[in-house]
């Protein structure tokens, strides 16, 4: 279910199996209320982290596995019934796996980017010129506030990269028609198809493949892809147009937004240690 948020940037399910979309990054644990825990899934599927956490273990899904098996296989570790008697006070069971998922997912917070530093602290210094420059364009010439917020305070003080919505820009349309409905394989409406949730930005220029479909490679594919107006078809946003921005302004924006990368996150051993280094491994102390 891409635990480790984007940093595998096409999560592997078990046996090998490659998702048909690239996990979105997992920012919203600890700042999370109802709202913003909502936002995990493109097509905005799940409506809590638990619920998120059980969506991928069915025998055709991501975990190759449905959950009932899968609390059978973790009982026979003695190191996890250790845990889990320990956490719970119970056996492994679905309710504790999903719970735990659900709780190692809320600690995945990402805030100290150089962005947080210039936008939190104030520190004038943690921006060279061309960033902020980069971050102006952002605000202002490429629209790309209006979906991807710096700051959405019904949701959180922290600032998310994005307005919660699904929008339409187009990934994913070509004359025949959408190759993924997104929100619209949900909502049954013909108005949604190709509609996907505004993913936050938050480590963006180390979570590529880009889109829900991985279709663009870098940033300035993806820049090169809002230069041009998005992809116009019958869904498409009203605020996406042609920007015909300078080559300043392009690097500007990819500059900008590099700085959105913790770099802690990535270096947490917690957070980058293989799931299977785990199995078998005493890694819980009291
Ligand atoms: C109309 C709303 C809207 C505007 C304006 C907009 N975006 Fe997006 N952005 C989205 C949506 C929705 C997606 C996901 C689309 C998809 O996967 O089909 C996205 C995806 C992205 C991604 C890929 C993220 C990922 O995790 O794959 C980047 C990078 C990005 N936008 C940057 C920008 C920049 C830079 C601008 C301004 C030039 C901008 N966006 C303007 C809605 C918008």
């Amino acid at each position: 279910m891409g635990i480790r948020g984007r940093l595998a940037s096409r999560t592997m399910g078990n046996r090998g199996y490659v998702m048909p979309r690239p996990s979105l990054t997992l920012v919203f644990g600890r700042t999370s209320c109802g709202t913003a825990a909502s936002v995990l899934m493109w097509d905005g599927r799940f409506g809590s982290l638990e619920e998120q956490a059980f969506g991928p273990f069915r025998p055709d899904g991501e975990m190759g596995i449905d959950i009932e098996d899968a609390a059978a296989r973790i009982s026979r570790n003695p190191n996890y019934r250790l845990q889990f008697s320990h956490a719970f006070g119970q056996p492994p069971s679905p309710e504790g796996i999903v719970a735990a998922l659900a709780a190692f997912e809320r600690t995945l917070v990402i805030g100290n980017s150089r962005f947080d530093g210039f936008v939190l602290n104030k520190d004038e210094r943690a921006l060279t010129p061309l960033e902020k420059y980069g971050l102006e364009v952002f605000t202002n010439r490429g629209h790309c506030v209006s979906c991807h917020t710096i700051f959405a305070p019904m949701v959180s003080a922290f600032p998310l990269l994005t307005d919660f919505e699904f929008r339409n820009i187009g990934i994913g349309f070509s004359g025949d028609g959408f190759r993924d409905l997104g929100r619209g394989a949900v909502t049954l409406r013909e108005k949604d198809y190709g509609a996907f949730r505004t993913p936050s930005l938050r480590n963006v220029a180390v979570t590529g493949p880009y889109m829900h479909d991985g279709s663009l490679a870098s940033l300035e594919e993806v820049i090169a892809f809002y230069d041009a107006g998005g992809q116009p078809n019958p869904n498409q946003s009203p605020i996406l147009e042609p920007l015909g921005l300078t080559d300043q302004e392009k690097n500007g924006l990819v500059a900008f937004l590099h700085t959105l990368t913790d770099l802690e996150y990535q270096t947490t051993p917690t957070m980058s240690r293989a799931p299977s280094e785990y199995d078998g491994a005493q890694v819980y102390e009291r």
